[in-house]
């Protein structure tokens, strides 16, 4: 009997548990919809009780759905999600007045709970805008933008760009396999000068085993968390709090990510073999201020795990989205390798201070981040406190969406926007070409820009130009023009990249083989 007592007492607890949520939140938005009415809010679609829009809004391609919003309502969008006040930006001017122009304002983030508070995976991106962010900030601007520290990554990203291509050369199938490790070693090179031989490294599958569970693959529960705080307290064992769990699961694996690599640098710092990066960087630092302590060494290994998770991903889509316009389209690849061949000439493969001299390769990179936009939907910002723009109220606490990918799209800027067209950026003025460089809004807006977009665009161009100096890129069996540009056949998520595809790589000449089995050698011999 007791037993029996004390099941009942098993169920009723969470069904009293999920009345009271269910009332508390049904009350938060009475208030909040009564409050609201005094506004004068931009145009947006109609809501439902409750729900605001969010039931309007698709699992994936989402940038799709608030682009057509923006074509009904105009410049600003204002809608709900449960409680939750939006405003999508789909235009950069919109998206400039406000991020950039009031910066102040709209540069916090909402609360992102599940990641920070049950992951605990607590990094730059996702920080309010505090004074723990700044000094993040800080720490990442000086590794990731001052000139003279970006020097000191060249000698290892030059390395990991000759092992790309002798692996190509070695193994052409798995070409974009080679292009992904590529990314990733220049990511763990300037975080932790750590080289992974391959995909299959432990660290790696570890990393992207906790980004995948810190990210995605937990339903729309983790992200239901955001809009109803209070799901956060309900006990891990109960029924559908199976987000929870594996929130959990991530953090424990989330703690071995940062602690490792940290170990890792320590233990060459002490040997004296650690190579220039931002670990030592930032552990000298403390070291220096006599700030070195266990709660430091925690603050630092968690801001490095930032770098994979921001820098990887992006750039791979960066650069596998190049390879398939090469493959689209022979033409522009061959004029590409003819700039090459006339600026570098046969003798050598490209050098980052190539980069200034190639300028039909300028125009065709600008292109190429347009056409991708790799993160379609940016990250979101918040509004800190309430503001008026264009007649407009926008209240406290909006979640601002920048729709990067409309921008990318926008007729005005970019006729005929789904084709895939270099000329565009070609034989402009310097100034138009600056004011409308796809790199002014892709890496987003603001005091939240993208630090690590220069070191990304260094990355991108020097692989990019070395595997069209190096090889012809062409499609292989299977390709089918019309498929591999579909929508569906590109990822939908925080970041837009194209699914593989079949393709060949095939060195250009033997002297170019040569060329890339040469510089490989060097690089196994350091
Ligand atoms: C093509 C490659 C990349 C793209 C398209 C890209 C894009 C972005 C975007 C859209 C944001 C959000 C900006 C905003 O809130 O308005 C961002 C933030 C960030 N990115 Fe990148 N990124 C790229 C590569 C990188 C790389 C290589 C690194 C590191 C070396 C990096 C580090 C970061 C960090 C730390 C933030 C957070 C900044 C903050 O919240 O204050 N990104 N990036």
């Amino acid at each position: 009997m007791a037993a029996l007592q004390d099941q009942d007492a098993l169920y009723l607890y969470p069904t009293a548990l999920i009345t009271c949520l269910l009332l508390t939140v049904v009350l938060i938005l009475d208030r909040s919809c009564r409050r609201r009415n005094h506004l004068r809010l931009p145009p947006g679609p109609k809501q439902v009780p409750l729900l605001g829009n969010v039931h309007q809004l698709p699992s994936t391609y989402q940038h799709h759905v608030f682009a057509e919003w923006g074509k009904q309502f105009g410049d600003l969008v204002y809608a709900r999600f449960f409680s939750t006040p939006v405003l999508v930006l789909n235009r950069l001017h919109t998206a400039r007045a406000l991020l950039e122009k009031r910066g102040a304002k709209y540069s916090s983030r909402p609360s992102f709970i599940y990641q920070k508070d049950i992951v605990q995976f607590d990094h730059l991106i996702l920080m309010s805008y505090t004074d723990r962010w700044k000094r993040h900030r800080r720490w990442f601007q000086n590794a990731l933008l001052a000139r003279n520290t970006l020097n000191t990554y060249e000698p290892m990203r030059r390395n990991e760009v000759q092992t790309m291509l002798r692996d190509i050369l070695r193994e052409p199938g798995e070409a974009l396999g080679h292009i992904r490790r590529y990314t990733a070693a220049v990511m763990l090179g300037v975080g932790y000068g750590y080289s992974p031989s391959s995909l299959d490294d432990e660290y790696i599958r570890m990393t992207e085993e906790a980004i995948e569970l810190s990210l995605g693959g937990t339903g729309p529960s983790s992200g239901l968390v955001d809009f109803f705080p209070a799901l956060q307290y309900v006990p891990a064992w109960m029924p559908g709090m199976e987000f929870k769990r594996r929130g959990l699961r991530a953090r424990k694996m989330v703690q071995e990510v940062n602690r490792i690599p940290l170990e890792r640098v320590k233990r060459e710092l002490m040997a004296g073999s650690a190579r220039p990066c931002v670990t030592t960087a930032l552990l000298e630092e403390a070291m220096g201020e006599g700030a070195l302590g266990e709660a430091e060494e925690r603050e630092i290994a968690g801001a490095l795990g930032v770098l994979y998770i921001a820098g990887t991903d992006t750039t791979a889509a960066t650069l596998i989205a190049f390879v398939l316009l090469m493959v689209l389209h022979p033409d522009i690849q061959q004029k590409v390798q003819a700039e090459l061949d006339n600026v570098i000439g046969d003798a050598r493969l490209p050098v980052s201070s190539d980069q200034p001299s190639l300028s039909y390769f300028e125009a065709v990179m600008k292109e190429v981040y347009r056409w991708i936009c790799p993160a379609p939907l940016g990250v979101p910002h918040q509004l800190a406190e309430r503001d008026e723009y264009d007649g407009f109220d926008m209240p406290e606490g909006s979640l601002v969406v920048t729709n990067v990918w409309a921008m990318s799209r926008d007729e005005e800027q970019f006729p005929g926007p789904e084709r895939f067209d270099p000329e565009r950026f070609v034989d402009t003025t310097a100034e138009g070409a600056e004011a409308r460089d796809p790199r002014k809004f892709v890496f987003g807006f603001g005091r939240r820009v993208c630090p690590g977009r220069v070191i990304a665009d260094s990355s991108v161009f020097l692989a990019a130009a070395n595997l069209v100096a190096a090889f012809d890129i062409r499609p292989a069996k299977g390709f089918d023009a019309q498929q591999v540009v579909s929508e569906l056949a590109f990822t939908s998520g925080i970041v837009r990249h194209p699914k593989p595809f079949p393709c060949s790589f095939e060195p250009r000449s033997a002297a170019k083989a040569n060329l890339v089995l040469g510089a490989a050698e060097v690089t196994d011999g350091m």
